[in-house]
């Protein structure tokens, strides 16, 4: 499929960038930091479209003590997650082909994987995450809402990527339609390298 073998060459030749840009990225790093201090602990989590690791490292700096499986589709990405995160345990898989026992996590994190899946597979995904996160497990899920789906140009990355924007109230029915509620729903602004703003979405919920 176009859409993601475009995608992934697209991360894979720039993972350096993106490391250099989000790795410590203030605005993120402190929305995984407010759902860490959620988390039980000794916890068990599993990092969906992990990128370089960061959800790990995090884990590591706060001192948690924690088992992570991280998943990306970029073999230069989890060579990233596993210098940047050496107590994490990552593979190169896609997120829509996953396949865990029911209940095998306290925690998930989608922090901005979403983003390269259209609704149908974000329906399908969400199912998934419910099933496999304990009772009262947390999730996290970050995405990007207000424009128009299709390839763009990245502030990281010469090549394009394709990007779709999910509503927030869509996302929160889904998850609601899966016994997932919400703990927190923010948003915020991201000034775009062109000048113009994308609404970032942040939303732990609970099963
Ligand atoms: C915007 S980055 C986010 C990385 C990291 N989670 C973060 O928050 O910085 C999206 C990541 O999703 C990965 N990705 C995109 N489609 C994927 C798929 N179908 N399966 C697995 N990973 C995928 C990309 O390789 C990339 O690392």
């Amino acid at each position: 499929m176009e859409r993601i073998s475009k995608t992934i060459t697209a991360y894979d030749k720039n993972s350096l960038a993106f490391n250099d840009k989000f790795i410590d990225y203030p605005p993120y790093q402190n929305m995984i930091s407010e759902f860490i201090n959620l988390l039980k602990p000794v916890t068990k989590v599993l990092d969906l479209g992990c990128g370089p690791g960061n959800v790990a490292r995090q884990l590591m700096l706060a001192g948690k003590n924690f088992t992570l499986k991280g998943i990306d589709l970029s073999e230069e990405m989890i060579k990233l997650a596993r210098k940047n995160a050496p107590a994490g345990n990552f593979s190169c898989e896609d997120i829509r082909d996953i396949s865990f026992n029911a209940e095998s996590f306290d925690a998930i994190f989608l922090s901005f994987c979403i983003v390269h899946l259209n609704h149908t597979e974000v329906i399908s995904l969400l199912e998934k995450v419910s099933n496999y996160l304990m009772r009262e497990g947390k999730l996290y899920l970050s995405f990007m809402e207000g424009k128009k789906d299709g390839f763009e140009n990245t502030s990281f990355s010469k090549e394009e990527i394709y990007f779709f924007y999910h509503s927030a109230n869509r996302v929160k029915k889904i998850l609601e339609d899966n016994h997932l509620s919400i703990i927190e729903l923010k948003k915020q602004n991201y000034p775009e390298s062109d000048g113009s703003i994308t609404t970032d979405v942040f939303i732990f919920a609970e099963k």
